[in-house]
């Protein structure tokens, strides 16, 4: 069996970390690959936004399986073309995809499958914009319409933040496209929550619930990130939620896909916030969050190549089920100094021989190269270190002691990853 994943980040060397344990015998292929995934995998040297070359290249060399980890080549079309060329490919159309690329398409299927969300309305004109913000006061939210790499989503605290955040997209047209329309919608409070669905297009395989920790600061202070930490499962969740997730939320919104002739397939996300009136919808991604998924694979005992393969041919997940081992899994991401605004790449990283040969500890690479036989950054988030334990707090001892084993020049990590979860341990 031959399996392509596509992407270079730390969910996609998750990914092949996962699929070569369920098919060890499997050819692993990746564009472009990362410091850590080439133990699993051959690089290839197509970007992941070459939607042709890539559908070509997986056709001719007799690809099983693509895998596709990233959002932009889902949303260009990536699953389309290799659908053509008959290659079984896991991941969204680029019309199902809109379901991430296009807030606009999101909120207005979002209203009217009736799923618990945010009131909202759309705006292209600035000063109409504006007229909305001080009827409503704050605190609001202001987002691009567009996929603006995890940064379209303004959480505004004051009407002035608000004001500058339209003025930003519809004006100065900072976020180029993507802020061209914006949706203004109301605040909601609460703790959020990431659930992964895994969909045939009618029914959905839900995974183990898990909380990303997206400031940069420990206490969640400080700036947005792509993800500093993860941790599964959340214990603020029990089978009644998930039972609502799955009946108010997730099945409406595929049937109202498929009414539109956009079934989705593939990996759903729903980012929810648990609300005082029960878990409502924040934004729903088309494809497996990155750093969620370090924290959530490690746990899942039975296979994942089994349901993607079956749901990338066409077939039902109905039949299918997912088994999880007991215990926790807390990520810690360790990225370059000063990120998330500018940081310097190609710090050499000195990883202790030992690390890996833990059984309790994985380490999953994402902004990391190798050259010249030595391993050095290559982006903003440099590596996850997921440790696994009974406990939450056992994992979380495990992972922050095995970033603090790593090494790099500027390296910075939160070393509160998963205090919400041990907050309430320490409380019951
Ligand atoms: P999004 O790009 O839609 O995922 O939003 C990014 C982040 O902004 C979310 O994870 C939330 O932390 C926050 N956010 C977005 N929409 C809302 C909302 N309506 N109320 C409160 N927080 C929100
Ligand atoms: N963990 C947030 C995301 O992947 O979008």
């Amino acid at each position: 069996m031959k399996i392509l994943v596509v992407g270079s980040g730390g969910r996609e060397h998750a990914l092949l970390w996962k699929l070569h344990r369920d098919a060890p015998s499997a050819d692993f292929f990746v564009t472009r690959g990362n410091g850590g995934t080439g133990a699993f995998a051959d690089h290839l040297p197509l970007d992941p936004g070459d939607v042709g070359g890539i559908a070509r290249w997986a056709d001719g060399a007799g690809i099983d399986l693509v895998v596709v980890g990233p959002e932009a080549p889902l949303a260009d079309g990536l699953v389309d073309a290799l659908r053509q060329r008959r290659v079984p490919a896991f991941g969204p159309t680029a019309e199902a995809a809109a379901i991430e690329a296009s807030k606009v398409f999101s909120k207005d299927v979002m209203r009217q499958a009736g799923v618990p969300t945010a009131e909202y309305a759309v705006f292209t004109d600035a000063g109409a914009a504006a007229a909305h913000i001080r009827s409503l006061g704050a605190p609001i939210v202001v987002k691009a319409s567009g996929l603006a790499a995890g940064k379209g989503a303004i959480v505004c605290d004051t009407e002035e933040d608000a004001l500058r955040a339209v003025d930003a997209m519809l004006r100065r047209h900072d976020f180029g496209d993507a802020g061209q329309e914006v949706v203004i919608e109301e605040f909601m409070r609460g703790e959020e929550l990431s659930v992964f669905a895994l969909s045939d297009g009618r029914d959905v395989l839900l995974m183990t619930p898990s909380q990303d920790h997206k400031r940069v600061g420990e206490g969640d202070t400080g700036p947005n990130t792509g993800g500093m930490g993860a941790y599964a499962p959340v214990s603020l969740v029990d089978g009644d939620l998930m039972h609502r997730v799955r009946e108010e939320i997730l099945l409406p919104t595929l049937d109202e896909m498929r009414r539109r002739k956009r079934p989705f397939t593939g990996l759903l996300y729903a980012g929810l916030m648990l609300t005082e009136d029960g878990p409502r919808i924040v934004e729903f991604n088309c494809r497996f969050g990155d750093p969620e998924t370090q924290a959530v694979l490690p746990l899942l005992a039975s296979s994942l190549l089994e349901p993607m393969m079956a749901i990338a041919r066409g077939g039902s997940a109905r039949d299918l089920g997912l088994e999880w081992r007991p215990g926790a899994a807390v990520t810690t991401v360790l990225a370059s100094g000063g990120y998330p605004a500018a940081y310097e790449k190609g710090r050499e990283i000195h990883v202790p021989h030992d690390l890996e040969r833990e059984d309790d500890l994985l380490l999953f690479h994402a902004g990391t190269v190798r050259r010249d036989g030595r391993l050095l950054t290559d982006g903003g988030r440099v590596l996850a270190v997921t440790g696994l334990g009974p406990d939450t707090a056992e994992a979380a001892r495990r992972s922050a002691a095995g970033a603090e084993r790593i090494d790099f020049e500027g390296r910075q990590f939160r070393r509160d990853i998963g205090w919400r979860e041990l907050e309430r341990a320490g409380a019951t």
